[in-house]
Formats: C-alpha cells, structure tokens, sequence
C-alpha cells in the first residue's frame, strides 16, 4: 500500500473492459511513478489479459513508465516542431554532459528518453525533468535546469 491508494482501489475505478486498459495504466503510473511488474501481474489478472498486453500496451505509451524511476529522469520531446527548435542539440548536450544515450537503462541515476509530441508545440523545445515541463529550452539553458536538480 503506498499513500493509501492500491493498485486494487484504481482498478476497481475502471470497468474491465479493453478502452479502459490504458487509462488504467496512466492513472497507476502517475500515482506510483512506474508500474512495476506485480502490478502489471495484477492489471493482466483483473482486466483478463496476457501480461505481454499489459506490457505492449504500457511500454508504446510515452505517459505510462515501467521502470522504476532513476533520480533524474529526462525527457525531451522529438516532435517535428520542437526538432525544428534544436531538440536533437540539446540531447546530444544531455547525452554528452552524463556520457549516457538516449534509452539507455544502465545508469541508475539518470535517464535520457525522447517523446513525441506533447501538444506545446509553441513553447518547444519541451523538456521534462521528473514529472516538471520546462520551454523553450537550448543546450546552454540546460545547465540551469540541471542546477534546480543536481
Ligand atoms: S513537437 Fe514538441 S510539443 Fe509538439
């Protein structure tokens, strides 16, 4: 049990029923920060699907996480406007600056992950930093956004 809330009380919030599987997903994503593999043992029991469905379902959505969260997870939206405003400049400098690559799981203290398009298209290059959006961001404005975490 973490904070009151169950995985059992947010299923019970949602018929079983397959359009109701990824709203699931995200609502336990967001209240636990990942799903874990008991959990996804658990949605796969009540909604009555493989767990392989569970996880395909899970892991082709950029809102729901099946790892457990690293320290400072990272992630830069690779949609076609914010590509337009140097995102891949500012991955290379994220990648670079933690001698890490995009995707990768090894570091347990940092991770890189692209996303597609969030919708603010306008304010891009978005960033996210554990769950905080920030615009407009370059690969010089980084460092400030390092400086709030690190
Ligand atoms: S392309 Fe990045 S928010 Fe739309």
């Amino acid at each position: 049990m973490r904070n009151n809330i169950t995985v059992e009380k947010i299923l019970l919030e949602f018929d079983p029923v397959a359009q109701n599987l990824l709203l699931a997903l995200k609502k336990i994503s967001k209240n636990f920060g990942y799903i874990c593999e008991k959990d996804s043992q658990k949605i796969a029991e009540y909604f009555e699907f493989p767990i392989t469905k569970i996880y395909e379902t899970a892991s082709f959505y950029d809102l729901v996480e099946t790892k457990k969260p690293a320290n400072l997870e990272i992630k830069v939206c690779s949609g076609g406007d914010c590509n337009l405003g140097q995102s891949t400049n500012v991955i290379r400098e994220i990648e670079n600056h933690f001698r890490i690559r995009v995707g990768d799981k090894f570091n347990p203290k940092v991770r890189l992950k692209k996303i597609s398009c969030l919708g603010r298209c306008g304010d891009g290059p978005i960033v996210i930093v554990n769950r905080k959006v920030y615009e407009r961001v370059t690969a010089s404005s980084i460092y400030k956004i390092f400086a709030e975490w690190i």
